[in-house]
């Protein structure tokens, strides 16, 4: 039988119609006459309504009552086919229902183990197949998927091009210490930390280009923020300054927050994130404090009774609860630049007149969400490179393409990294950066 199936989503274009929907039962209730069911097809929730009379009317006494009888006893997960009059409803934030007509069982489902009560977050890893049916996870995938989308959407009105970084590398991107190694045909190689290197040859034949790929980092922490396996949106682009890098990466951030308010609005609802904050980031300036002025307040503060960070000096490398203390202090997604060369990535450009210090910038994002962009302006000189990458204690052969590229009109030129989970978890108000992702690979997690 050939049918025009209708979405969860576009029910609004077709109030007062007889529409069939193909769906899954989320969850139903009701009693005697009446039976509710929430359905869902991925692209929203909503719900139908069986009015036992109505079924006689249509169906006889006794098909009418069998029908109804299988409504009723719909159980949670079972796929159909859902026929009704779309009908609009001011009491459901969705605003619309569905009186249902027929209805058309596509696939049993007995003893789903995702139930409507609590479960703990264990159980919910182990059936992540089946987790991200629910609102929650749903909705969170759709503000990934808006993400994506508006980051396409920049990339390509800003004259950027794709271009697409390799996932098996033979040197290391960012550091030595977080690299997954295989067997290359009797040779090792490495799943990419970063497309970064290989988008640097390709922007030096394009111009402005961006990659967007999985990225591997063989990190053992355990913590709220960190991934094994992450999607990472790389940019490179010539001739630009490293502040004009950080305009660029600002109006980027704030495309990608626009782009979440305007495509997932409901998810947005659903998760009952403040967008009153979404849109302040996007209205006021992100703030701009070099890591020393950022380690000064940190220290000018540390005694304050709502802090509760270690003490830090000069020279060391920022944890998290520092982050989180110095987005909250200027409330608005803060630029932490020009850290410390001796522990940050070996291409990064020293700041002029002072080595000890490199033009990189991490963005911190607000109300505890961390780094969600790490960035600087790259080292162009082949000689000053090549000492850098040896003081890193890297081969240069391993590096032989990337010193190359500063041999043949080498440019002055910037990039950054935004992780796609951590931007996820920022905007979405997730707390744990393992519902950013939908398999997320962690510490102890590699299944399913
Ligand atoms: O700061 P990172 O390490 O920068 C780079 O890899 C550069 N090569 C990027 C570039 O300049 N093209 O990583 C960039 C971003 C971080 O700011 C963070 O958002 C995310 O990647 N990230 C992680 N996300 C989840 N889990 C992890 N273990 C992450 N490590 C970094």
């Amino acid at each position: 039988m050939s049918r025009k199936l209708i979405s969860i989503a576009s029910v609004k274009d077709y109030v007062g119609q007889e529409v069939t929907i193909g769906a899954w039962v989320a969850n139903k209730s009701g009693k005697g006459k009446i039976a509710f069911l929430q359905l869902r097809d991925g692209s929203a929730f909503f719900q139908g309504v069986a009015f036992k009379p109505n079924f006689i009317e249509k169906f006889g006494e006794e098909d009418g009552l069998e029908k109804f009888d299988l409504i009723k006893h719909l159980s949670q997960e079972t796929s159909v086919y859902v026929t009704g009059i779309v009908k609009e409803d001011d009491r459901s934030k969705f605003g619309y229902e569905l009186d249902i007509t027929n209805i058309e069982v596509i696939g049993q489902s007995n003893d789903y183990p995702i139930t409507p009560k609590e479960h703990g977050t264990d159980f919910l890893m182990d059936n992540r197949h089946l987790w991200l049916r629910s609102r929650r996870q749903t909705a969170i995938m759709q503000i990934r998927n808006a993400i994506i989308y508006a980051s396409y959407e920049f990339f390509d009105k800003n004259g950027f091009v794709k271009f697409d970084s390799p996932i098996l590398s033979g040197n290391a991107a960012e550091n030595t210490t977080e690299l997954f190694e295989t067997d290359y045909f009797g040779n090792p190689a490495f799943l990419s930390q970063s497309g970064q290197l290989y988008l640097e040859a390709g922007m030096m034949a394009l111009g402005r280009v961006f990659d967007f790929g999985p990225v591997f980092r063989a990190e053992k922490s355990k913590t709220r923020r960190h991934l094994t396996e992450f999607w990472m949106m790389d940019a490179e682009y010539p001739f630009l300054s490293h502040e004009e890098s950080l305009d660029l990466q600002e109006a980027y951030v704030k495309a990608l927050i626009q782009g979440v308010l305007d495509r997932a609005p409901q998810a947005l609802e659903l998760l009952e994130r403040d967008t009153d904050l979404l849109k302040k980031y996007i209205a006021e300036p992100f703030k701009r404090v070099s890591y020393d002025d950022a380690i000064s307040l940190l220290q000018e503060h540390e005694a304050d009774e709502d802090t509760d960070y270690e003490h830090v000096e000069h020279g060391d490398d920022f944890g998290s609860p520092h982050e989180t203390w110095i987005s909250n202090y200027f409330g608005v997604p803060t630029f932490v630049v020009n850290y410390p060369a001796s522990f940050k990535a070996f291409y990064m450009k020293p700041v002029p007149g002072n080595p000890e210090r490199v033009l990189c910038a991490d963005l911190l994002a607000p109300e505890g969400y961390g780094e969600i962009i790490g960035g600087s302006e790259r080292e162009t000189d082949y000689d000053v490179l090549m000492e850098k990458i040896k003081a890193n204690g890297l081969d240069p052969k391993d590096y032989e393409f990337y010193l190359n590229l500063r041999q043949y009109g080498s440019v002055p030129h910037c990039g950054f990294g935004l992780g796609l989970e951590r931007m996820v978890t920022f905007v979405s108000g997730t707390k744990h950066i393992r519902e950013a992702i939908p398999f997320p690979r962690m510490l102890h997690r590699i299944k399913p």
